[in-house]
């Protein structure tokens, strides 16, 4: 007997074809909206496939709001223009905390005046992220997808039908399941790329030898104005709804309903990172999460909105020129700008690693002044093509160091010069050897370098390794000018009187210092590990090495094999480990340690709880926690940390913009947890 669903095939084509859409938009929306996947790849694509044979069977019966159609059409010679029904506003900004504060004023006074606010109350707002892509207006008639129009100068705009109907989140067709639809519905929200598939694009657009993007904001641009939508439909074009133009009869009294009923028609709406906030202080709170937020958003915001909730209350409030009274933007500091590269120098790091610096004309970015930026390395200079004398775009994201993005190439002058790769080291003179496989050079000076020399002593007492506190960075660079200390060793000979001597040192910080010190004497097995700087141990490697051998002599006369017992060494950290103690040097200085009577703590195991010997994985964004801040917890309770999905994953924790390895658990049967099923597991 065939299969039911084979039977329909062969039966009613016909009836299949609609079956076949309904499913794949229900699984469009279920991946693009929800984020929530509820078939693999292959399984969907199987869909689609068979529905194209039917199509292509039955020709009559391809319809525009067929998934089929959004793979894109032939190209245009010009986009037409569109007249808005209702103008696409823009919003008034504001930087300052007093803005706000002013902003809360007026519309407070002006709804007192109209009888619309008591006086002991505070004006309810709804706050939202403000997406750094462009607006978009889509025009549902009867329910399907008529019209897609840029907002241009507000009042008439680009006719960009064809460029949408390629993104998936974007329903042809609303859904009705939930509420009757009004003969038109306007939708407004702004269309952007998320850095990941930013980056990805990036990637495959410069193998195929095709112009790179400056940033997202750029990138959803591009794609948009594509006058051939077959390329559009390649682009990760996403969406957001925010509002609304021209809508029959509107069945909603806020702008939270609103979203909600938005929603409900089947529209993608960022509801992760939203309030509702009840005067000035509340929305300043609001602007400072966000602000803390932002670095892990997978997209780029470049603000916050508040908008006055009570719809009744934004039509008392009215408009000002071309912005509403009842909405402002709040905008970050921009984390871009344009500035002149002066130079590039290069600096020596710990492992040897030479790093181009470029050195900057003073520029404003990211909240703070940045004149130097890296440039990674000599590949990436070239690359990217930037020369000395460029104007170049910098960007400094969240605490982020500052990086080049890319030449202006429109402002390029005739006297820029190439970066020539220094051939031995600036600080020591020895030979630089860049290996095949790696991009990175480095000097070959070892600690003979001093720049190596150093870079390992900040790195052995920074705060993740000895933690010697009131040790910064210029009084070891100047420690090791004057030849006070060669090796790590030599710093546990310091007294307080000489060390008064040196740049902003009186005798009581100095004497603080020899006390912190000698109390790093006893550090954790783990982080005197750490400390001494082996190339490919991190941290948590040290950690566990601590855990495993219970000694540094254990460590020390461990063999290859014995180092690939442990969880989660391979060959690669091992090959490093056994090297670096085959170096007499190295085990000097571990000798000069112990005879200054450095001796380690052991390191407790962790406890063993539920979470103990279980593998976790973490994708998309969490709602409160940063994806560290969920792993430090995992951590802390016996569970492990991994970066990918297989078989011997326990759970994956799947937050906002899950992608790949949501669907990968899905298809082994992983349990998936989110942020608030991960709590409980962690409290139990
Ligand atoms: S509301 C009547 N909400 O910012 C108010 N705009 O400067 C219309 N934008 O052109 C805009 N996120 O492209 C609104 N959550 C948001 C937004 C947002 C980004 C953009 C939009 C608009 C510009 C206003």
């Amino acid at each position: 007997m065939p299969l039911e669903g084979q039977n329909d095939l062969f039966a009613e084509p016909v009836d299949r074809i609609d079956w076949l859409r309904a499913e794949i938009e229900r699984h469009n929306h279920a991946y693009y909206v929800l984020d929530h996947p509820t078939i693999s790849d292959a399984q969907y694509d199987q869909l689609m496939r068979e529905l194209q044979s039917l199509e292509a069977a039955h020709p009559d019966r391809i319809t525009m709001d067929s998934p089929t159609q959004r793979v894109g059409a032939a190209p245009l010679s010009s986009f037409g223009s569109v007249t808005h029904t209702v103008p696409m506003l823009s919003l008034g900004n504001a930087f300052e905390d007093g803005e706000v504060e002013a902003f809360d004023k007026r519309v407070a006074d002006m709804l007192r005046a109209a009888g619309k606010l008591q006086l002991d109350r505070s004006v309810e707002y709804f706050c939202e992220l403000k997406l750094d892509g462009l607006a978009l207006s889509l025009r549902y008639e009867k329910g399907l997808l008529v019209q897609a129009a840029t907002r241009g100068d507000g009042q008439t705009g680009e006719d960009v039908t064809a460029n949408i109907r390629t993104i998936k989140s974007i329903p042809l067709r609303l859904k009705d399941d939930m509420y009757a639809i009004p003969d038109v519905v306007e939708v407004r929200g702004e269309v952007f790329m998320n850095l990941s598939d930013f980056r990805k694009l990036n990637e495959a657009q410069e193998k195929k030898g095709e112009k790179v993007f400056v940033n997202p904001r750029n990138a959803a641009a591009g794609s948009l104005r594509q006058l051939d939508s077959r390329i559009t439909a390649q682009r990760p074009l996403r969406f957001f709804a925010y509002g609304w133009g021209e809508v029959g009869e509107a069945p909603f009294s806020t702008h939270s309903e609103m979203l909600d009923w938005l929603a409900g028609l089947g529209m993608p709406v960022n509801d992760s990172q939203h309030v509702i906030a009840q005067g000035p202080s509340e929305l300043l709170a609001y602007y400072r999460m966000v602000g803390e937020r932002r670095p892990a958003l997978p997209y780029d915001i470049d603000g916050v909105v508040y908008k006055v909730n009570q719809l009744e209350a934004q039509r008392v409030l009215g408009f000002v020129a071309r912005a509403p009274r009842f909405a402002i933007a709040h905008k970050f500091p921009a984390q871009e700008a344009t500035t002149t590269l002066l130079d590039i120098e290069v600096q020596v790091g710990r492992t040897g690693a030479i790093t181009p610096v470029a050195r900057l004309a003073p520029v404003f970015v990211g909240g703070v002044t940045v004149t130097n930026a890296t440039l990674h390395n000599e590949d990436e200079i070239n690359r990217k093509d930037v020369r000395i004398g460029d104007v170049v775009v910098v960007r400094r994201a969240g605490d982020v160091i500052p990086e080049v993005v890319g030449p202006v190439l429109e402002k390029r002058g005739a006297d820029v010069k190439r970066f020539v790769m220094v051939t031995a080291c600036p600080v020591c003179g020895s030979a630089i050897e860049k290996l095949e496989d790696e991009a990175i050079a480095r000097c070959t000076g070892g600690l003979f370098c001093g720049a190596q020399r150093k870079q390992s002593l900040i790195h052995a007492v920074g705060r993740k390794a000895l933690d010697v506190e009131g040790l910064g960075e210029k009084l070891v660079e100047q420690l090791v000018d004057r030849g006070r200390i060669h090796s790590l060793a030599d710093l546990y000979g310091l007294n307080s009187l000489e060390l008064a001597g040196y740049d902003r040192m009186g005798m009581k910080s100095a004497e603080k210092l020899v006390e912190a010190i000698q109390k790093s004497k006893h550090p954790l097995l783990g982080r005197l590990i750490f400390a001494l700087g082996i190339r490919h141990v991190g941290e948590t490697t040290a950690r566990d090495l601590a855990i495993h051998f219970g000694s540094i002599e254990a460590l020390m006369s461990a063999d290859l094999d014995r180092l690939l017992d442990v969880p989660d060494v391979g060959p690669v950290v091992a090959g490093s480990i056994v090297r670096f103690f085959a170096e007499p040097h190295n085990i000097e200085v571990v000798r000069a340690l112990q005879a200054q009577g450095v001796s380690p703590r052991t390191e407790d195991a962790p406890q063993s709880s539920g979470l103990s010997g279980k593998t976790f994985v973490l994708t998309g964004t969490l709602p409160v926690w940063s994806r560290d801040e969920a792993s430090e917890k995992i951590i802390a309770a016996g569970g492990k940390v991994s970066g990918s999905v297989s078989r011997k994953t326990h759970y994956v924790v799947a937050g906002e913009d899950a992608g790949s390895k949501l669907v990968k658990a899905q298809e082994l049967g992983v349990a998936v947890l989110d942020e608030a099923g991960l709590r409980k597991l962690l409290d139990s």
